[in-house]
C-alpha cells in the first residue's frame, strides 16, 4: 500500500469520424472511429483509506459511490486481481471539468484514469491486455483512454489501434444544456434506419486517410443525422462554427457536444465569441498528442 495522494489527469476525447454498422447479438453497434484525445480534462486523486472504496464528486448530476465509472473501473479491476466481494481501501475524488452526456468520454477517461493509482494503492499490477479488459468493462471507449491520441476503435469502438497523430490544432468545444444519453442516440439511429428500410451499412474498417493523413474533408459522424434531427440547434451549432473558419465543425460521438477545429488559437477564440448562446459552455482547448499524455499521471 501506498501512503500519501496520487493524482492524475483524465483527458476528453472528441470522435474526429463516427461510421456505425448494424446492431450486433450483443447489443452494441459494430464501429469504426478515429479518436482524438484533447487538452480538456479532470483531475482524479487517490489516496488509500479504511473500508469499502470512496468515489466523490461534487459536480451536480456526477453520482458517487458504486453509481460512478471509478467504481466499476475499480470493481473490474478488484476482481481482475483475484479478490472477492465490493472493492477496499481507496479513496478517489474527482474534480470534473469535462461535460457530462457530451460525447466527450469523461466519465470513462476518470475510471480509467484511476486505474494506475488503485494499482499503486492495491500493490497489484496487471498485463497490458488485462488492463485493457478491465478498461473495456468500464465503456466502449474504455482502452481508448489507455492509449490516447489520434487512434482507430472498431469492434464496438475497444479494438483500439493507434493512427498517425493529427497535425496540433485548436479545438473548440460548444455544449448544450442538454445533454444526449449516448444508448438513446443509437437507438434513434436504429429508428431512423428501420423507418428508411435499412440496416445500416458495415463499419467501414480503413480510416479516412489520404496518403499519410487524415483526410479532413471526407470525416462523417453517423450518428450526427438522427442526433441532430432531434435536437435542431445543434445544427445551427455546427453551421456557426462552420462560419466561423472551422476546418472541421461535428458532433463528437453521440453528442451532445459539436467541436470545430481550428489552425489558430485567435480564431478559435473569436469562433467561441460567435457560438456562446445563453446555457450553452464554450471550452476552448488543444488537440493532444501521445507524447504529451505521456505525462498526465502524478500531475
Ligand atoms: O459502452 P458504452 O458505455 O460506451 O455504451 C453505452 C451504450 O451505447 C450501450 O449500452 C449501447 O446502447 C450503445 N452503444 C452501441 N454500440 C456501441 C457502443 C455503444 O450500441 N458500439
Amino acid at each position: 500500500m501506498t501512503s500519501g495522494r496520487l493524482r492524475a489527469r483524465a483527458y476528453a476525447k472528441v470522435n474526429l469520424d463516427l461510421r456505425v454498422g448494424p446492431r450486433s447479438d450483443d447489443g452494441y453497434h459494430r464501429l469504426s472511429t478515429v479518436l482524438q484525445s484533447v487538452a480538456l480534462h479532470d483531475t482524479v486523486t487517490l489516496r488509500a483509506g479504511d473500508g469499502p472504496c470512496r468515489v466523490r464528486c461534487s459536480a451536480t448530476g456526477v453520482p458517487s459511490d458504486r453509481g460512478n465509472l471509478v467504481w466499476t473501473a475499480a470493481a473490474a479491476l478488484w476482481r481482475a486481481v483475484g479478490r472477492r466481494g465490493d472493492p477496499q481501501g481507496a479513496v478517489v475524488t474527482i474534480t470534473k471539468r469535462i461535460p457530462a452526456e457530451a460525447g466527450l468520454g469523461g466519465g470513462t477517461a476518470d475510471a480509467v484514469a484511476a486505474l494506475p493509482g488503485l494499482c499503486r494503492i492495491w500493490d497489484v499490477s496487471l498485463a497490458p491486455q488485462g488492463l485493457r479488459e478491465v478498461a473495456a468493462e468500464v465503456g466502449s471507449d474504455g482502452p481508448f483512454f489507455l492509449v490516447g491520441g489520434t487512434a482507430l476503435g472498431l469492434g464496438r469502438g475497444d479494438a483500439v489501434y493507434p493512427l498517425a497523430e493529427l497535425s496540433p490544432h485548436w479545438v473548440l468545444i460548444v455544449v448544450p444544456p442538454r445533454g444526449v444519453p449516448t444508448a438513446r442516440a443509437y437507438g434513434w439511429l436504429d429508428r431512423d434506419r428501420g423507418r428508411r428500410g435499412r440496416r445500416g451499412r458495415p463499419a467501414r474498417h480503413v480510416p479516412p486517410y489520404a496518403g499519410p493523413t487524415l483526410d479532413l474533408a471526407a470525416l462523417t459522424n453517423d450518428l450526427e443525422g438522427p442526433v441532430t434531427r432531434r435536437r435542431r440547434e445543434l445544427r445551427e451549432a455546427t453551421r456557426t462554427l462552420r462560419g466561423a473558419g472551422a476546418v472541421v465543425a461535428a458532433m463528437t460521438g453521440s453528442g451532445s457536444a459539436v467541436f470545430g477545429l481550428f489552425t489558430s488559437r485567435a480564431r478559435a477564440a473569436d469562433a467561441a465569441r460567435g457560438a456562446k448562446r445563453p446555457g450553452w459552455r464554450v471550452i476552448v482547448t488543444r488537440t493532444m498528442s501521445r507524447e504529451g499524455l505521456a505525462r498526465r499521471f502524478w500531475a
